[in-house]
């Protein structure tokens, strides 16, 4: 059922006729079976030993509010990446920034400048800032058009959003391509980049977005998370690296005092500290990722070119049916979004067992 504005007059018109839908839901025919869960681009890997007895040695301090500035785990992540302390600030997940990164920026009304297929969650953000969205079509291949991207900024634009590697596509910016975007991006207009599958898009041999953002002279911001490479996401602890202390202070005011959980930064100092198991995730990731699309080109289909842990792919006909008949064969997947890219799926990698199931059912779905 839908609300107009003079049903429901107490909440805001952005926020009306915005039904909730549950990324995590487990259906009723899905409880107490074995599911294939490839549709939330998760690590299939639990967290090392290390990592659950680091929580452990910290459940007893529960009952007390945590530090939300990670004392501890910001020195470390700065000292790796080569930044000041106190341009680092942590969220509930990277996917509080987004939003917060957005409200500091944007006013309602003001402008903001994205390509149109980026992850789903932005269009939440857009509705929470109630700003004024270009969204810049992507290239037919799905990659983002950088050159149209900053040519349509305005007078009135206030931030630029970015996502590399990006999801639903997988695919990265080149080097180039980032300094393109950071180079003519004006000094008015913060600059966000997502680089939520940066360990990835490293893995696979790119570019570095935050070493070349370094370099720009107006403001910027990077996410990255502890959810992927660092199989965290239950967690719940992305970090923004800011071009300044007075856009960490901005975010931290509008994300709230206590938005972190309080075993969250043990978990990720233990991840942080343990470089091989991340590379043991990220290599794993790649074996799979090659099976899948060695496995989609035998069935005579055309993935997109990814280098993160989900794989979007063509496959001829609605999305939405093939996802269906999947996930009532056991196996999540999910669509891309977006009218041109109704024909495809996209699919997040995971064991080698999810990999043969996957295969298997799709070959009997698109029989
Ligand atoms: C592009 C992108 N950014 C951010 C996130 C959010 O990750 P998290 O909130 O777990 O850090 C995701 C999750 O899938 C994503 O695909």
């Amino acid at each position: 059922m839908s609300n107009s504005e003079a049903d429901t007059p107490y909440i805001r018109p952005n926020f009306q006729n915005v039904p909730f839908w549950n990324p995590t839901k487990i259906l009723d025919h899905e409880i107490g079976k074995h599911i294939h869960r490839m549709d939330l681009n998760e690590c299939p890997y639990p967290p090392s030993p290390e990592v659950i007895a680091a929580m452990h040695s910290v459940a007893h301090t529960l009952n007390r509010y945590p530090d939300g500035t990670c004392p501890e785990l910001t020195p470390l992540v700065a000292e790796r990446l080569g930044v000041p302390q106190e341009t680092i600030t942590w969220g509930g997940g990277s996917t509080q920034l987004l939003t917060s990164i957005a409200e500091i920026s944007v006013a309602p009304g003001q402008n903001l400048v994205a390509p149109n297929l980026v992850w789903k969650r932005f269009q939440g953000v857009y509705k929470i800032v109630d700003a004024n969205v270009t969204a810049v079509p992507n290239r037919a291949d799905g990659s983002i058009d950088v050159e149209a991207l900053t040519n349509a900024i305005g007078n009135d634009t206030r931030l630029l959003i970015c996502v590399t590697p990006n999801n639903p596509t997988g695919m990265m910016l080149s080097e180039d391509e980032i300094r393109h975007v950071s180079e003519n991006t004006p000094e008015n207009v913060l600059l966000f980049m997502d680089e939520a599958y940066h360990e990835f898009a490293i893995h696979a041999g790119g570019p570095n977005a935050l070493e070349i953002l370094k370099d720009r002279k107006g403001p910027w911001a990077v996410t990255r998370t502890f959810s992927k490479a660092y199989a965290l996401a239950g967690v719940r602890l992305g970090y923004a690296i800011c071009s300044s202390p007075e856009i960490v202070d901005a975010i931290r005011m509008v994300s709230s005092t206590f938005n972190l959980n309080g075993m969250a930064e043990a978990a990720a100092m233990a991840a942080w500290n343990q470089p091989e198991y991340t590379q043991f995730i990220l290599d794993k990731n790649a074996e799979e990722r090659a099976r899948v699309e060695a496995g989609l080109r035998d069935m005579g289909y055309e993935p997109m070119q990814s280098v993160t842990n989900f794989v979007s792919c063509d496959i001829g006909r609605p999305g939405m049916e093939v996802v269906a008949a999947m996930r009532e064969r056991g196996v999540r997947i999910s669509t891309v979004g977006g009218d041109e890219f109704a024909n495809y799926i996209r699919l997040s990698m995971g064991i080698p067992e999810d990999t043969d199931a996957f295969l298997k059912e799709l070959r009997e779905v698109l029989k």
